[in-house]
């Protein structure tokens, strides 16, 4: 399939009305899950292919709209998407458009990765200022910093940013904070700069090594990832390759999630365990039964859950994306639990919609005090955002009666057949569509 998205996955009908999910109190789950491909790499890797002219296929990737949003940016630029069954064939031809359009670009915050890629080809960009999920806000200065410091100049024109360069030069970078993106547009400069490129203080997500395990495999020099200090020493040219996405570990923790609201035992095939460590401990001081293997993980919860306090942070820390999954959690377990965000201002927004729900969570700050209860009732809310909509899953399994959560398609641009895979593991859920004209 040339790159289109199915109907399902634009959230509406064209004519007026909008996917929801209808949940009913479900449990114990059973069952197996297969996990997907990462959503916050596909997109990079995608976006690596402008570093090359040739034919490349990326497998294990999951069937979510972001994936064919970034197929229809680099579609845009010149380059053939082609999407399969877990697939995405891209041919990157010796010429392509520099300009990532705003149509595209506000649709999707990781965009802002082409920047990178089109400087090093093609010593030109013209991005969008992005958009993406709707929490706090997220400046991208300090990919600006270090492509500057790599000899880019950046004007921004019409909420464009422009960026020109003859020839990126190496530098020595230090990174204020270890954001994920900047780590991944500097990386991809660095392949093909003149010289050798150090970057301290990097993001160390599994994400970021599968990136740089990609680049390598196209000739790139990249050693370091998964520590704090990426050297790079730039090459000339680079070749398309065949590369297998790393396995979703926020999807694995949404499922182990679902479990912990709703009990019983699941497996989850393709998990990785290694990749979510501190998520791990923190789910078995809770109660979770967790039996990780080469191939996957086992989960099993008897019974309610008792509360712990999580901090986000960095990885190898608990990813900000687990919150919204954790807060869920909580308002179901035993106590009281605190949980502190230490990266975004304003990513609580979900918490009114667990509210309406009867849950029991006190913002104060960075803080959310959340006082578990026996049982939340179903309730009509809106999932905000990715993650956001995965946590109202989460508490409406175990909610008193049913719950529809519209806005799907927030959902929709992170899980790979949301209803079918929960469908498999006992939940009574169903998509419908809104009509939110009447
Ligand atoms: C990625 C993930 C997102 C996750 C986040 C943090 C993808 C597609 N998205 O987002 O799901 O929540 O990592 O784990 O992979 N910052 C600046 N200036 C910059 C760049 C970032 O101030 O130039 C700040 C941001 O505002 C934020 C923090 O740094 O407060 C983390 O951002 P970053 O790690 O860059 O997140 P993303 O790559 O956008």
């Amino acid at each position: 399939m040339k790159n289109e998205a199915p109907q399902q996955h634009d959230g509406s009908d064209g004519a007026g009305g909008y996917s929801s999910f209808r949940i009913r109190n479900s449990g114990p789950l059973e069952g197996t899950v297969r996990i997907q491909g990462a959503k916050n790499s596909v997109l990079k890797l995608m976006a690596a292919t402008l570093l090359a002219e040739g034919t490349f296929r990326i497998d294990n990737v999951p069937d979510i709209t972001d994936v064919y949003t970034m197929g229809e940016l680099l579609s845009s630029m010149g380059l053939t998407v082609t999407h399969g069954a877990g697939t995405v064939d891209i041919v990157c031809p010796a010429e392509c458009s520099t300009v990532a359009p705003y149509e595209i670009v506000g649709r999707i915050r990781a965009s802002i990765v082409v920047l990178g890629p089109l400087l090093a080809r093609f010593g030109e960009a013209t991005v969008a200022l992005p958009g993406g999920d709707n929490f706090g806000s997220r400046p991208i200065d300090m990919h600006l910093r270090g492509l500057e410091a790599m000899g880019a100049e950046f004007e921004t024109e019409h909420g464009d940013v422009i960026g020109r360069v003859d020839n990126l030069v190496g530098a020595d970078i230090l990174l204020d904070f270890p954001s994920v993106g900047a780590t991944e547009n500097l990386m991809m400069a660095a392949v093909r700069a003149k010289g050798i490129t150090v970057i301290d203080n990097v993001a160390r997500e599994p994400e970021i090594s599968d990136l740089a395990e990609m680049l390598n495999k196209m000739g790139a020099k990249i050693s370091g990832a998964g520590t704090s200090t990426l050297t790079i020493e730039g090459v000339d040219s680079l070749h398309a390759v065949d590369h297998t996405v790393v396995s979703d570990r926020l999807e694995s923790a949404t499922y182990m999630a679902a479990l912990a609201s709703a009990h019983g035992e699941i497996r989850l095939d393709g998990a990785r365990a290694h990749h979510m460590e501190m998520l791990l401990a923190k789910l078995r001081s809770m109660g979770m039964t967790i039996t990780p293997d080469d191939e996957g993980i086992t989960a099993v919860v008897p019974g309610r859950l008792t509360s712990v306090d999580v901090s986000t942070l960095p990885y190898p820390g608990i990813a900000t994306d687990y919150k919204p999954l954790i807060v869920a959690m909580l308002t179901l377990s035993e106590g009281v639990g605190i949980v502190t965000e230490n990266l975004y201002a304003g990513r609580f927004a979900y918490v009114s919609e667990l509210t309406r729900m009867g849950a029991s969570v006190r913002i104060d700050g960075h803080h959310a005090v959340v006082k578990g209860s026996e049982q939340l009732s179903g309730a009509r809310v809106k999932a905000h955002d990715i993650r956001a909509g995965a946590c109202l899953m989460v508490a409406a399994l175990s909610a008193e009666g049913e719950t529809i959560i519209s806005d799907a398609h927030h959902i929709d641009r992170g899980y790979t057949n949301f209803v079918g895979k929960l469908q498999g593991i006992g939940v009574d859920i169903e998509r419908v569509e809104v009509d939110r004209r009447r």
